[in-house]
């Protein structure tokens, strides 16, 4: 994403979004074409410009549907949102010829896509605008892209998020590292100052709580979730942007693929699930390793209860959007289960994951 194009720094990829909609000017009365197999932080910027979500098909290998996107065009329709998932790529020449043809913008959402390429062209430039989630892939708690190959982006307007953020961010992706007992040797450092910070912390919230009823909580917490319109103009905070910006995108690349390629070899022709893409192309950097379940209401809670750290994408769709307008989404967003494929994740992480999923598949056999 950093070489697709001009770019710019932004709290999630949910205010990229916003700030693409904004900076191409749809608003009030639009329709903007969205895919049924999303997260509710897709469709919150959409409505939040006032413009209207349209939903459209995909199919089951999870390449959206052109065929259904055209029978829902209007003239109101003003761009088409496309979504990489899980890092592996859609057909974007097609989609680009596609929105040419129908003078739709294409938004290319690379939130599953920050490294790879296709045909040898960076994930992020066949879009008008493409958008990037930092954070899904680094180990920070804040970072979104807006990218243009296209358009100049310089005017549109960030601010820094202030001190006590930018503090906040770096604090809190060190003690995410320390929770996963990564960085020893820092984690001995700042043990102290730590448990000093939690302690003055909770000794602050005490005295708030002595004072009167609780107070809503601050909307610019670091790891948020979800589309907030008072963070859309805040820029990525200073940890994240050098953690992004200075990372070793080639090793990460590598450590991504090799763990995809370990899940792969462990789960594939397992009974009672199967991988959802059993290639892992060349160019593609995954973002997770989906896996489909056949049975997945058997299989979630003895999962997540062993402690595997899986999620289902789409599980939470948009409310007004009926569930039988795509039978497929449906089902991928029940069926898929993502494991992680981190890059710092190590061999017998992997391997317990594997196992785990093998022995919990059998158990309910
Ligand atoms: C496909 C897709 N697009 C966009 C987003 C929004 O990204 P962010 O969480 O950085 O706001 C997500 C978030 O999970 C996503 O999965």
């Amino acid at each position: 994403m950093l070489d697709a194009g001009s770019l710019r720094y932004v709290n999630r990829g949910c205010m990229a979004l916003g700030l693409a909609l904004e900076h191409a000017q749809i608003g009030d009365g639009d329709e903007v074409l969205l895919p049924a197999y999303h997260c509710i932080s897709m469709v919150e910027p959409v409505v939040w410009r006032g413009a209207r979500p349209v939903f459209y098909r995909i199919n089951a290998d999870t390449t959206i549907d052109l065929t259904d996107i055209e029978s829902r065009i209007t003239s109101r329709t003003r761009a088409l949102l496309a979504p990489h998932y899980f890092g592996f790529p859609q057909d974007v020449q097609g989609i680009r010829r596609f929105c040419d043809a129908h003078r739709l913008l294409f938004i290319e959402d690379c939130a599953h896509a920050f490294f790879g390429a296709i045909d040898g062209k960076p994930f992020g430039s066949f879009g008008d605008y493409a958008i990037a989630s930092a954070w899904k892939f680094f180990p920070v708690c804040d970072g979104g892209l807006l990218v243009s190959a296209g358009r100049d982006l310089s005017r549109i307007e960030t601010r820094s998020a202030g001190l006590r953020f930018e503090a906040k961010a770096m604090i809190n992706a060190l003690e995410y590292a320390f929770e996963y007992r990564r960085l020893p040797v820092a984690r001995l450092l700042f043990k102290v100052p730590l448990m000093l910070k939690d302690f003055l912390l909770r000794r602050a919230r005490q005295a708030l709580a002595d004072d009167g009823p609780p107070r809503p909580q601050a909307a610019e917490d670091v790891g948020d979730w979800g589309f907030d319109a008072a963070l859309i103009r805040q820029k990525m905070s200073l940890f994240s942007r050098c953690v992004t910006t200075r990372a070793a995108r080639r090793r990460i690349g590598k450590r991504r693929r090799a763990n995809y390629a370990r899940l792969l070899q462990g789960l594939s022709g397992v009974a009672g699930c199967r991988p959802l893409f059993p290639t892992l192309p060349e160019q593609v950097v995954p973002h997770v390793f989906p896996l489909v379940m056949e049975e997945p209401e058997r299989i979630f809670g003895p999962l997540k209860r062993r402690g595997v750290p899986i999620i289902r994408f789409g599980e939470y769709p948009w409310p007004d959007m009926p569930a039988e307008l795509c039978p497929v989404s449906r089902d991928l967003s029940r069926q898929v289960f993502q494991f992680p494929c981190h890059q710092e994740l190590q061999l017998p992480e992997l391997d317990w994951m594997i196992d785990s999923v093998r022995q919990t598949l059998h158990a309910v056999r």
